[in-house]
């Protein structure tokens, strides 16, 4: 979702910036645009499309300078149009922004802007705040910001500069990510770091409601009332070289090929063979306090979603705590029923998506304890969450997740663990089974990656489909509606998961001959079950592909085709499962040439409602 970038030093600002939002693009967008600060005024150079468009546009008519910001929109009010993508300006064109976020008020400032003879180009809310500086403005452009800011309601990272005060850039943000990167004489800011991570790896994370205003030398943090901030610097240990694609043809494969190592670092230091101890630094949760909790939430979106629903099997079933999983766009409208004896666990990749803080926010204001998993060190759901259990996945470009998703799976097999541990409802013998399995888990998921071939031969055979289902039981409906969600995501098939005990209530009406199914079966409590759902599609036309456990070549007289994944305990297949899933929405989407990394309107981070 929309990408910032700002620079502030001696070099020309527009290779900067247009680096930085090319290393923002995953993140979602539909148009782009720079201003930049030339010396005497600012000029806008912005246009619908890729970045390339706005790299062609500024060829054709050059722009330098060395002060500038630059933006990618992802549009939310009024469609992706050149007149509506930013940077936004005042009608005399001394204030230039770029905004990530929603102002949700911003057709009541714009009306009361209009009656004072203010006029508006877009349809865009953005375009209210640099009216409301310039409405502000008399000669001091963080004065202005502060006030301007203060009328704001709803979420906003904003980057300004102004023609009257070419020395600086001014920052501020609420509810939507904006860092500040330390460079020597230059500074940066940026709505993510791999936008500046090949000019600094010393960046500020700045918090709701402050302002950073940087010149090229200096930067000053304060508070909307304008208190000072002593802010410490935050170090960035991963390299430029994790967010590139390092020979892989896209991120995403890229990322999928880095499971094993992200399963074995989310694990490292926190589980450990010969060790009966679950160490985890960031939980401080006690027995105690763990007594008093009736109920689990696990709240998050997308993806993260689908872990959650593995989660909610995997701690009910060893640690024998009621668990609802929730859509947190859903749960935060539902008035759920929130105090002190619940426990919310919400799950969110980047730690920024807008529901999911909102409902983390929700839960803690009633007097709830929050545990985040996250994989972005001091995101804002990690700042808020009462615990932390990070996810050492690195940095995930695609925007579909994938090694995000395996990572917080295994986040959930930990706090499930740990939980039944302090809940003794598990003894130390099935705790040594599950962890010494799970400590197989780095290899085992090499294997899945080294056998492509079936599923490039289900892709070469089945792209042209328009609908592909997903059925499974227990686990594996969990991780079907995951393949689902992965393959309609990217290769635009439409797609649904099914519980396969549930097919015959409805679904099973759109079975009609030839029609793919993915049917999963490594669940041993329901496998003959799933066995007859099989069989029930297969009557009925479906040509089947079947997942399952090597050594079960029983399915083989079921299906058209099988797919195997080592064998390991129930609980723990999904993470083994899911590979050949990701890979064949992958190769799907390949051979269909989608553009596999930055699908059409999805986004990285969904920083707005
Ligand atoms: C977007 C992304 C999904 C992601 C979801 C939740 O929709 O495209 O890949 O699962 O947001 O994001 P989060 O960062 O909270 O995990």
């Amino acid at each position: 979702m929309c990408g910032i970038v700002g620079y502030i030093g001696k070099s020309n600002a527009v290779p900067v910036l247009i680096d930085g939002l090319k290393k923002l693009e995953y993140r979602g967008y539909d148009s782009a645009g720079v201003c930049i600060f030339d010396g005497c005024k600012l000029t806008v150079t912005k246009c619908k499309g890729r970045l390339s468009n706005l790299e062609d546009k500024i060829k054709d008519d050059p722009i330098s300078g060395n002060l500038g910001i630059g933006h990618t929109r992802w549009a939310t009010h009024g469609q992706p149009s050149d007149v509506n993508s930013h940077p936004h300006t005042n009608k005399d064109m001394t204030i230039g922004v770029v905004h990530n976020g929603i102002i949700e008020n911003y057709l009541k400032i714009k009306e009361w802007l209009m009656s004072l003879g203010y006029e508006f180009e877009t349809e865009t809310d953005t375009e209210v705040v640099p009216h409301l500086i310039d409405y502000f403005y008399d000669g001091d452009l963080v004065q202005a910001v502060m006030k301007a800011v203060d009328k704001l309601e709803g979420s906003y990272a904003l980057g300004i500069i102004c023609k009257n005060e070419p020395d600086k850039i001014v920052a501020v943000r609420k509810d939507s990510p904006l860092i500040v990167g330390l460079g020597k004489g230059e500074n940066f800011i940026a709505s993510d770091i791999p936008a500046i991570l090949s000019y600094t790896r010393d960046v500020y994370l700045l918090d709701n409601r402050e302002i950073a205003i940087l010149t090229k030398d200096d930067i000053k943090i304060i508070t909307q009332e304008g208190l000072p901030v002593n802010k410490e610097i935050f170090h960035v240990t991963w390299d430029a070289q994790s967010a590139e694609k390092g020979g892989y043809e896209h991120f995403m494969i890229k990322e999928i090929h880095e499971q094993p190592k992200a399963i074995k670092d989310t694990m490292t230091s926190r589980i450990m063979a010969d060790c009966d101890d679950i160490k985890l630094d960031n939980i401080t949760l006690t027995k105690e306090q763990l007594k008093n909790i009736d109920k689990i939430y696990i709240v998050a979106c997308g993806t993260a979603y689908h872990a959650g629903m593995v989660g909610k099997y995997v701690i009910e079933k060893l640690a024998r705590i009621p668990v609802e999983v929730d859509i947190a766009s859903e749960f935060r409208y539902r008035d759920p029923i929130l105090n002190e004896k619940t426990l919310m666990i919400v799950v969110s990749q980047s730690g920024e998506t807008a529901d999911t803080l909102a409902a983390l926010k929700q839960a803690k204001e009633s007097g709830s304890r929050v545990i985040a998993i996250t994989n972005v060190v001091g995101s804002s759901v990690a700042r808020e969450a009462d615990d932390v259990l990070y996810t050492w996945a690195g940095p995930e470009i695609a925007v579909a997740s994938t090694k995000a998703y395996v990572t917080q799976l295994i986040a959930m097999y930990i706090i499930a663990l740990y939980l039944a541990r302090l809940n003794e409802t598990i003894t130390i013998e099935e705790y040594r089974e599950i962890r010494d399995e799970m400590l197989t888990l780095p290899e085992k998921a090499q294997i899945v990656l080294n056998q492509k071939e079936e599923l490039q031969k289900f892709a070469a055979s089945n792209y042209m489909h328009k609908d592909i289902y997903y059925i499974g039981r227990g686990l594996d409906f969990a991780v079907a509606l995951e393949g689902s969600l992965k393959l309609k995501e990217i290769s635009y098939i439409h797609s649904d998961a099914y519980a396969a005990g549930e097919l015959k209530h409805g679904s099973i009406a759109l079975i009609e001959k030839g029609i793919p199914v993915i049917a999963l079966a490594t669940q041993s409590q329901v496998y003959d079950k799933m066995v007859s759902n099989i069989k029930e599609v297969v009557s009925r036309g479906a040509k089947v592909i079947g997942f399952a456990y090597e050594g079960n070549c029983e399915i083989e007289k079921t299906v058209n085709q099988t797919v195997y994944i080592p064998k390991t305990l129930d609980i723990l297949a999904p993470v083994l499962l899911v590979i050949p899933l990701q890979l064949l929405a992958y190769y799907t989407a390949v051979e269909k040439g989608c553009d596999v990394d930055k699908p059409r309107n999805l986004a990285k981070s969904v920083t707005v409602e």
